[in-house]
């Protein structure tokens, strides 16, 4: 995808992340994708190792242990993306994916980043805006194992029906 673009659909990831922040009152809104509990188990895994290398890099930072940082990045980077099987990304919205391979782009470049220029600082905005696209796509998505999806729902069912319709 051309940056452009990609900086498009952030800008609308961004702000349906918002939409939702706000409609949040005691209510889970966020877009449902219905996905088997192996699956559902396979991207929270994949979440927490996100967390995981989080932490390692914060404490490579504080010490400036550039190599360190650029290693835990790395694991976490597109060489990782695979990690989840093509019959689950098959389920999941365009915009999902977007989001998942930014993510995994962006940690390719801090790792490369970090080896290249040793700079904390750079690295540090790097892993804000690295950030801005996590809460992006926490604001728009949850993955249930619900066997009735939200389709079976009258109103505002053509937005969450793009979400469990398998995207082709
Ligand atoms: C493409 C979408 C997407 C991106 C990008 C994303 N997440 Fe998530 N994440 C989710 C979804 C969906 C859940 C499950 C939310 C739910 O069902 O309530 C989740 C859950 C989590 C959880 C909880 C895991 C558990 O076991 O319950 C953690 C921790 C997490 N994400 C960390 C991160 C971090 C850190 C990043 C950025 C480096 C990130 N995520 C980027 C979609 C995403």
């Amino acid at each position: 995808m051309k940056p452009h673009i990609k900086a498009a659909w952030l800008g609308v990831a961004a702000s349906m992340a918002m939409a939702a922040a706000m409609a949040d009152v005691g209510k889970d809104e966020r877009l449902k994708l219905v996905v088997e509990p192996y699956e559902r188990h396979l991207v929270l895994l994949e979440m927490r190792n996100f967390l995981r290398v989080w932490q390692v890099m914060t404490d490579s930072l504080i010490k400036e242990d550039m190599q360190t940082l650029a290693d835990a990045a790395r694991s976490m980077g597109s060489g990782a993306a695979n990690e989840i099987p093509p019959e689950t990304v098959a389920k999941l919205p365009e915009t999902f994916k977007m989001l998942a391979g930014t993510v995994h782009t962006s940690f390719d470049m801090i790792a490369l980043d970090a080896e290249s220029l040793g700079d904390p600082g750079h690295t540090l905005r790097q892993m804000g805006v690295l950030l801005q696209t996590c809460n992006a796509c926490h604001g728009i998505y949850q993955v249930s194992t619900e066997t009735v999806p939200q389709l079976k729902q009258k109103s505002s069912a053509s937005a969450k029906a793009t979400a469990v319709k398998p995207a082709r």
